[in-house]
């Protein structure tokens, strides 16, 4: 079958791979979409410590069942979405109910071949059923859904509060949009690509361009000198690592979602006199994604305008090109099997 591999640092083909076979409690996706994340450009330049080549990345995938090995409520020919997410079930962590922070957590698309290709095996269990009235192309974005979901699930916001996010990118964004549904009020969102900020003002949030405005002072005047309740890093440098402490009220709250690729220097004293807090987050529960899938079918959470491209399995070079340019791109889906 064919396959879109990553061969070594920023050298993605479209090769062939064997197509899988079943193992006990597995079932055969048919890819129908992948979005290409940020982490997938980690691998393509080399630098994930985990994914060994050759590998078809793509862990945000939804597709069709063509086979099933096991017991199984799913069916042949059910559209499913991926959970991406393999814990080991064994540690403290997984133990107590919170495998998505499990000690040895694996991915589908990293650890494991993934969906840019024809065909991937799955494990049953890491599987939900698409709605009928949600498309596959939009089922494939449940996954960084649930990224914002679980995010926001994990701050303390409430109903009227000020938000700031750092960053526009995908994950920014769809934190953004999870907050005003949660009913935030006033969404702040910095950065420095036109083309993304111009997105974050269709969404109904207030831009603030990194390059032409001081990020932290916009934000403290419009809070009368206050700051705002919770904001969340999501640009993942040195600058939004300290504008995250300097925009945030006294006793309010700082979520960091950003994986950082330098650890940033902070300053602590800044945040210890505020009583600022400072929550981790990552990925998303069971429970998150199952609440990600349910809110796309709803429509309250409507990805249409993250979508930026959709390619071919044979266009998947020039899709990892233009993921180089936040000012071309956001959300690019490979479609496989069209
Ligand atoms: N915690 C998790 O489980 C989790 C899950 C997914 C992604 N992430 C992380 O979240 C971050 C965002 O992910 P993404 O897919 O949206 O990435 P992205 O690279 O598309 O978005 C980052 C955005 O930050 C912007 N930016 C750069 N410098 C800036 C500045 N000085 N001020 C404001 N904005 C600036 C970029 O233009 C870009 O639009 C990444 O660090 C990623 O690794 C974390
Ligand atoms: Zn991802
Ligand atoms: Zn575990």
């Amino acid at each position: 079958m064919k396959a879109g591999l990553y061969i070594s640092e920023k050298n993605v083909i479209v090769g062939s791979l064997e197509k899988p076979t079943l193992n006990q409690g597995e079932a055969l996706i048919k890819v129908s979409a992948a979005g290409i994340c940020g982490t997938d450009m980690m691998i393509y330049f080399g630098k994930h410590p985990r994914a060994k080549a050759p590998l078809a990345m793509g862990h945000e995938f939804s597709g069709v069942i063509e086979e099933i090995n096991g017991e199984s409520t799913f069916k042949l020919g059910d559209r499913i979405v991926v959970e991406p997410t393999i814990s080991c079930g064994k540690c403290d962590a997984c133990l107590s109910g919170n495998s998505h922070v499990c000690k040895t957590l694996g991915l589908i698309g990293i650890d494991f071949h993934g969906g840019f290709a024809e065909y991937v095996t799955v494990p049953l269990h890491r599987l939900h059923k698409i709605p009928e009235t949600l498309s596959d192309d939009h089922a494939a974005l449940a996954e960084p859904v649930a990224v914002g979901i679980h995010t926001v699930r994990r701050s303390n916001m409430k109903v009227g509060d000020t938000v700031v996010v750092l960053g526009a990118g995908p994950i920014g964004l769809l934190i953004a949009l999870t907050a005003k549904i949660a009913g935030a009020d006033k969404i702040y969102i910095s950065d420095i690509s036109p083309y993304r900020l111009g997105k974050a003002e269709e969404l109904g949030f207030i831009a603030l361009n990194g390059n032409e405005v001081d990020v932290v002072k916009e934000v403290m005047e419009a809070t009368n000198g206050v700051g705002a309740d919770v904001v969340f890093e999501v640009a993942g440098n040195n600058l939004t690592a300290n504008q995250m402490i300097h925009a945030c009220r006294t006793q309010g709250q700082i979520v960091v979602v950003s994986v950082y690729k330098q650890p940033p220097t902070i300053d602590l004293a800044a945040m210890h006199f505020r009583e600022l807090s400072l929550t981790t987050t990552r990925c998303y529960s069971h429970s998150d994604f199952a609440t990600a899938v349910s809110m796309m079918a709803s429509g309250k959470i409507d990805v249409t305008p993250f979508i930026s491209h959709q390619l071919s399995l044979d266009e998947i070079e020039k899709g990892f090109q233009l993921m180089m340019n936040p000012d071309e791109s956001l959300k690019i889906l490979i479609l496989p099997n069209k």
